[in-house]
């Protein structure tokens, strides 16, 4: 009997990153690649995102995040920040019964008080309806930024030390990290970007100090889920040290 190569990839299933953040970047330049507008590469973007989530849900990675919006992106024009706010409350209007069907659990990392009314509270819907799931952690950065995250930890970390709440010498890595959007949740082991740039542009600057990083050159809505394995792979062919030999 002939058997056909099958063109699964040697991903070892029991070395796998336990929190995967990605940095969806190129939704633009895929648009202008094809005479697009802008928003039309989000939404393509988004497309891939949904797939992805659900490629880290078959591989049972437990915590993933994405960067979906920046405390910068406030500066792009009306129409596309309009635009993105759109989609995401599409997301979260077409997706949100799947989501709690698979126990998964939405976390918001930023501050979603000065989101437009509609999107806040679509999305503090999807936390209200998920919040007690324990499958899977999906992440979605909003409003963020790594800086005005680590500012907002040490404000109320100096208010708990002014009315005595803690001394300084309780002040330690763990009490820092409990104080970030990430609170409970281990750190990225993997950090993937796409299209070809280099840089963290602000994104979990505390919390990335170990973290594996994947440039990958395609556009966010390219990145598929061979690439995402690839990437995967990548990481399992490092070796990581945490600062030892
Ligand atoms: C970066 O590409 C992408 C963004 C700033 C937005 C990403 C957001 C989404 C894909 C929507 C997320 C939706 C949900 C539901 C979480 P860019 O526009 O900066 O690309 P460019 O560098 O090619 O211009």
């Amino acid at each position: 009997m002939f058997f056909k190569k099958t063109k699964e990839m040697p991903i070892e299933l029991d070395n796998l990153p336990k929190h995967v953040a990605f940095i969806m970047d190129g939704n633009g330049r895929w648009a202008k690649r094809r005479g697009l507008p802008r928003l039309m590469g989000h939404n393509a973007g988004t497309e891939m995102l949904k797939r992805i989530v659900i490629e880290s849900k078959k591989l049972k990675i437990e915590n993933i995040t994405f960067y979906a919006f920046s405390t910068e992106n406030w500066r792009r024009p009306e129409d596309e920040v309009n635009g993105l706010m759109d989609i995401l409350v599409k997301f979260f209007r077409s997706e949100i019964d799947e989501i709690v069907e698979n126990k998964v659990k939405i976390n918001i990392f930023g501050d979603i008080d000065v989101l437009p009314k509609y999107a806040k509270t679509e999305v503090l819907r999807a936390i209200e309806r998920t919040q007690h799931h324990t499958e899977m952690n999906f992440n979605i950065a909003l409003n963020y930024g790594g800086r005005d995250e680590i500012i907002r930890a040490v404000k109320e970390i100096a208010t708990e030390y002014k009315s005595e709440k803690i001394a300084l010498d309780d002040i330690d890595e763990s009490l820092f990290s409990d104080h970030l959007f990430s609170k409970g949740l281990p750190d990225p082991d993997l950090l993937i970007r796409t299209s070809g740039e280099q840089r963290l542009s602000n994104f979990m600057l505390w919390q990335v100090a170990y973290t594996e990083f994947v440039f990958d050159e395609h556009y966010w809505p390219d990145f598929d889920e061979t690439l995402y394995r690839s990437a995967l792979i990548k990481y399992q062919k490092r070796h990581r040290r945490f600062g030892a030999i």
